[in-house]
């Protein structure tokens, strides 16, 4: 098949090039988006990731363009509209789980960046300066960590957090029998923020969970209490997040998403001014660290997303695609 692939970087190119022996890959660097959707003239689909926008307005657009197939190499689909395309009859497909591991290892690093002071101390080191001051941590063992959303990442992030010796809440609309049985107890959310000491969010973006992190639920945790984001950006209101950072009530933020990342993630503006004053605020604050989206981003996961990704796509033209990867067909 043809297909128009967006926000394409080196290294998807790389890995896709490595296991594609079929197909017709066409990399772009732009997104996909209303203004680039010219591109997909001559094509059977697209292969699309997170900022990719994909509303009915463009769904509509690939339609009229005779796009069979969204191929997202991604495992969140928010920024897809599934009502749109199932309409519009075009068949969307993702990665459902190309590394749980990578992200919630990731969203470990955050906490124990955060926790440790490492950023700070590689730099001080580097300078030559050996001083301790200001770098003290907590001992992990023996806190209690609340993981919201117990899916493939929340299941891993919270058996790493047990091997820690951490004491570990979670919440989830459908609770993850593996958990259950290992121990891990399932409280209301509420109880979860007040117990916590390290929260990490594992849950998708959808219209139940938008801005769950807002100036009511900060209000309930625990005064100095850690904030760990690697799931999506919308979860959390960010400016409330950031009273709270002012305020003292939030000890620790550590995000790997952020509401407004499509205008930024993945591309460098070392060298520009960059007009979002909420991210820039956000990266004032020495209790806050950030990542570009890069919790998915291991050679494990970056083989898995491109063999399913590919798998998906041949599955589609052989009319047999998996229920697993398919999200509308
Ligand atoms: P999953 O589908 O296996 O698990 C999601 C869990 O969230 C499910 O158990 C579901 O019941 C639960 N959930 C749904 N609505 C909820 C609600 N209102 N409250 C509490 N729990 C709710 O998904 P997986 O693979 O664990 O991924 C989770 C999220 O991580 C994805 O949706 C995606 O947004 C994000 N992600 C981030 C990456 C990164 O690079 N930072 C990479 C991959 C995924």
């Amino acid at each position: 098949m043809k297909i128009a692939f967006f926000s394409s970087k080196i290294y998807d190119k790389i890995y896709f090039n490595r296991y594609n022996t079929y197909h017709e890959l066409k990399y772009f660097e732009n997104p996909l988006n209303a203004e680039s959707v010219d591109l997909t003239n001559g094509y059977d689909g697209v292969c699309v990731f997170v900022n990719d926008q994909l509303n009915a307005e463009v769904i509509t657009q690939l339609a009229a363009r005779n796009i069979k197939i969204i191929a997202l190499r991604c495992a969140g689909f928010n920024n897809v509209d599934l009502q749109a395309a199932q309409k519009q009859g075009i068949a969307v497909v993702r990665v459902p789980a190309y590394s749980p591991h990578a992200v919630a290892e990731h969203a470990v690093a955050l906490i124990m960046t955060l926790n440790r002071k490492t950023h700070k101390a590689y730099n001080r080191v580097r300078e030559g300066n050996f001083s301790l001051e200001r770098l003290t941590g907590f001992d992990l063992y023996g806190k209690t960590v609340g993981v919201v959303g117990t899916g493939k990442i929340g299941e891993a992030f919270a058996f790493i957090m047990k091997g820690f010796g951490c004491k570990v809440l979670a919440y989830d609309i459908h609770p993850n029998p593996v958990l259950i049985n290992a121990g891990i107890q399932f409280v209301e959310l509420d109880e979860l923020f007040a117990q916590s000491d390290v929260i990490s969010l594992h849950c998708p973006l959808t219209p139940q969970t938008n801005r769950l992190i807002n100036s009511e639920s900060l209000e309930k945790m625990k005064p100095n209490a850690m904030l760990i984001n690697t799931s999506r950006g919308g979860l959390i209101d960010t400016k409330a997040v950031i009273n709270a950072l002012k305020n003292g009530k939030l000890g620790y933020l550590g995000i790997d998403v952020y509401e407004q990342e499509a205008d930024l993630f993945f591309n460098d503006f070392s060298e520009s001014i960059i007009q979002d004053d909420m991210l820039m605020r956000l990266m004032s604050f020495p209790n806050v660290l950030i990542t570009a989206h890069q919790g998915f981003f291991t050679e494990e996961a970056l083989t898995q997303i491109a063999q399913v990704t590919l798998q998906n796509l041949s599955d589609f033209e052989n009319n047999q695609l998996s229920k697993t990867t398919t999200l509308v067909h």
